[in-house]
């Protein structure tokens, strides 16, 4: 793109003058106002406090609370125990099938344990292929994951945590790898799967028989070896010596 060419000039030399004298005047300003900044109470430095924008009414509620469309004028603020907030279009209620599919806490006693079952020699199978490139061919070994497998329990300070020597509970296990493992694809296993997992792994710890097959009867009856390493009560009830 070609510059525009400037048109010839056509200032008469008294607007010359006129300009010249306006840019003399604006020097001068310069001047004083740079004298002021060494002035903490100058007029640059109150030139600068107008520059700030003022708040003006409206913008805050009086407890601090911004409005406008984007602030809590765009919401209606639920009272408490009156349930979710409402308005704002945003989201929809969670429905049955939402809830049960992250509903799934299994407990110690065996409360939310599913239907279904797993061996020991499936589990096999379900361990090389989902478990052994992080934990090992065996869950002895470790690595990108902790070793899983291989020390016997009841813990103490020195042994390595294993499945074997630290869950207090089989139900704990079996919730935390099916809401946590595979690591990179959790929930990917079936229920069957982490029943015959489990199985398997406390097969290799000799915590169960090889032929074992688990389920939501036999899981909670399995004695696991640092069942009772933990506390059976808040300290406050069993340990006085502790404030
Ligand atoms: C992509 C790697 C990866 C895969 C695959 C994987 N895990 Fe893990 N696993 C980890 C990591 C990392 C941790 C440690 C997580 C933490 O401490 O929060 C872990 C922790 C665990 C623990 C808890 C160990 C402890 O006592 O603290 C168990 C049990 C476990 N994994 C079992 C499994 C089983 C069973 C499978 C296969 C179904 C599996 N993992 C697949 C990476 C993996």
């Amino acid at each position: 793109m070609t510059p525009p060419t400037p048109a010839p000039s056509r200032t008469h030399p008294a607007t010359l003058r006129w300009v010249l004298l306006g840019a003399l005047a604006v020097f001068a300003l310069f001047l004083v106002a740079c004298d002021d900044d060494d002035d903490p109470g100058g007029t640059a430095t109150a030139t600068q406090g107008t520059a700030s924008p003022t708040p003006t009414e409206g913008d805050e509620d009086p407890d601090g609370t911004p409005t406008g469309p984007s602030g809590a004028d765009a919401f209606t603020t639920p009272e408490p125990g009156e349930g979710p907030r409402s308005g704002g279009e945003i989201g929809q209620p969670a429905s049955e099938d939402d809830i049960a599919a992250i509903d799934i806490d299994v407990v110690p006693g065996g409360a939310g344990l599913p239907e279904g079952s797993g061996t020991v020699a499936e589990g096999a199978d379900v361990y090389a292929t989902n478990c052994a490139r992080c934990h090992g061919p065996s869950g002895t070994e470790g690595g990108i994951g902790p070793q899983i497998v291989g020390e016997e329990g009841p813990w103490e300070p020195g042994k390595t945590i294993t499945i074997g020597s630290y869950w207090p509970y089989a139900e704990t296990v079996y919730d935390y790898i099916r809401r946590a493992m595979p690591f990179d694809s959790p929930g990917s296993l079936t229920d069957d799967e982490v029943y015959a997992v489990v199985a398997w792994l406390l097969a290799e710890e000799g915590i169960i028989e090889e032929d074992a097959e688990l389920n939501a009867e036999t899981l909670p009856a399995v004695e696991m070896p640092n069942r009772n390493n933990f506390l059976p009560c808040w300290p406050d009830e069993c340990r006085p010596d502790v404030p």
